[in-house]
């Protein structure tokens, strides 16, 4: 048989190519969060703070010119609630403003907006109420999105209602990983219900308050799930097969319970019992997905060290990244393809990237990962953009600042807060100048990082 024809890896016209963060982890000074006030306690692993965090509330005209000039043509980002209302019912209209400000420069440096309404910070007053198991939260969540919308929805082409739901109910109320740090299986399942209602409040309040988007487009609303590709850990045999049910119930409590409950409006198990939820049949307009890792289920009981990693079980050989995480850049096609078929929705990848103090591993996580983005939308996916976590390094919850996931290196003690561009961000520059993957930028940035996994059906890449 002849070789596989050579060909770059196209990606569709108008794709979204950007980076993605999240309010508390950049902005710096979110002194009146729950976030803020956990970390006062000493209760981050290497002992930081978010402090200043990458001061993105003040240099944020610097980052997004810098992200122009890397060739990126859009930005996901969040609100910090903490921010816009510091203590019950009083809203500070100054802090609404300026992220009016940080959005207009954005898209006058040609990036389109995908704006995250919640990425798991609380007020503190409102966490000290009771969080999401507070009766009034729902009301509290509703007066505020509605004041996003009306303050800054006409910027923004994409909603995120929620970021990975399921880390507040697993990590705060069933791990005691991130605050308010409970075992409480009850309450897990009263958040968890707490944040689909949320999440449909949200979905119903955007369409209302803004039906068109930047030029005249109907905004999107969707959430944005942590995906693990769960797969047994034995390749074959009878241990292969009583892994199965286990790799199952794995993915259903990490992002399959939430999936059914949005896809039939109603409370999925094992946190619910099927109680209907008005408004939430549908919500999503398209689907954030997170992916990050492949989970191995094995034939033991798990430990919940560190709740983003569950634990799991490792296959000899497996590659991990600096957070412990398997490195399986096929598992992202997989993911894809489970969503297409559940939703039959658009989907942005929202979050991708690979914690690395140095910057080779992470260039080929990231060159191997859009090949797989590329074999799910040739598969039929239909994949509007590529979200890379993060831009520059930033306060990694739990894990401090120790942990860097940027393309842009930053020291949180540089008085100066230099930016300083990894050769990863000219990796991501060169493909999203070119819209594709080529041989070249591959070998330049990556070389071999394709080599161990499939590419979509008749494709090489290489020389
Ligand atoms: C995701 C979070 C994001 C960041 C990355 C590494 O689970 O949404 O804030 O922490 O992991």
């Amino acid at each position: 048989m002849p070789p596989a024809p050579f060909r770059p890896l196209r990606f569709p016209s108008d794709f979204w190519w950007g980076t993605a963060s999240a309010g508390h982890q950049v902005e710096g000074g979110n002194l009146h969060s729950n976030w803020w006030a956990f970390e006062q306690q000493g209760l981050v692993n290497d002992g930081s703070r978010s402090g200043r965090a990458c001061d993105y509330w003040n240099r944020y005209p610097e980052d997004h010119s810098l992200m122009r000039a890397l060739g990126l043509n859009s930005l996901r980002l969040g609100v910090e609630w903490a921010r816009i209302e510091p203590a019950e019912g009083r809203v500070d209209a100054s802090a609404l403003s300026h992220y009016r400000s940080l959005l207009e420069d954005a898209r006058a440096n040609g990036l389109r907006v995908c704006l995250t309404l919640h990425h798991w910070v609380l007020p503190l007053w409102l966490a000290e109420r009771g969080g999401w198991e507070w009766g009034g939260a729902l009301g509290a969540w509703e007066a505020h999105v509605r004041r996003v919308v009306g303050a800054v929805g006409d910027l923004v082409d994409l909603f995120v209602t929620l970021n990975e739901p399921m880390v507040p109910v697993l990590a705060g109320y069933l791990a005691a990983y991130h605050p308010p740090c409970r075992r409480a299986p009850l309450a897990a399942a009263r958040v968890f219900e707490a944040l689909l209602r949320a999440h449909a409040i949200a979905y119903r309040v955007v369409h209302a308050e803004r039906p068109r988007g930047p030029g005249g487009t109907t905004a999107l609303v969707g959430f944005a799930s942590a995906y693990q590709h769960v797969e047994p850990y034995h390749e074959g045999g009878l241990l292969r097969l009583a892994e199965a049910p286990i790799a199952r119930l794995v993915a259903r409590g990490s992002f399959g319970a939430w999936d059914r409950s949005v896809l039939t409006g109603r409370v999925a198990a094992p946190f619910g019992l099927g109680r209907r939820i008005p408004g939430l049949a549908g919500s999503a307009d398209f689907v954030g997905v997170n992916y990050y890792m492949r989970w191995s289920a094995k034939l033991a009981l798990p430990r919940f060290s560190n709740v983003k990693s569950a634990g799991s079980a490792c296959p000899p050989g497996t590659e991990l990244t600096e957070m412990g995480w398997q490195v399986y850049p096929p598992g992202l096609f997989h993911v894809l393809d489970l969503v297409r078929r559940n939703f039959g929705k658009p989907i942005w990848i929202t979050e991708n990237g690979c914690a690395d103090s140095g910057d080779e591993k992470r260039r080929r996580y990231l060159a191997a990962h859009l090949a797989q983005v590329h074999r799910a939308i040739a598969a039929g996916c239909d994949v509007r953009g590529f979200l890379h976590w993060t831009f520059t390094d930033n306060f990694e919850w739990r894990e401090g600042f120790e942990k860097r996931f940027g393309i842009i290196a930053m020291d949180p003690n540089d008085p100066e807060l230099r930016r300083t561009p990894k050769q990863s961000a000219f990796l991501l520059r060169d493909v999203a100048r070119a819209n594709a993957l080529d041989a070249d930028a591959v070998a330049r940035h990556a070389p071999g990082a394709l080599d161990p996994w499939p590419l979509a059906p008749g494709l090489r890449i290489g020389a």
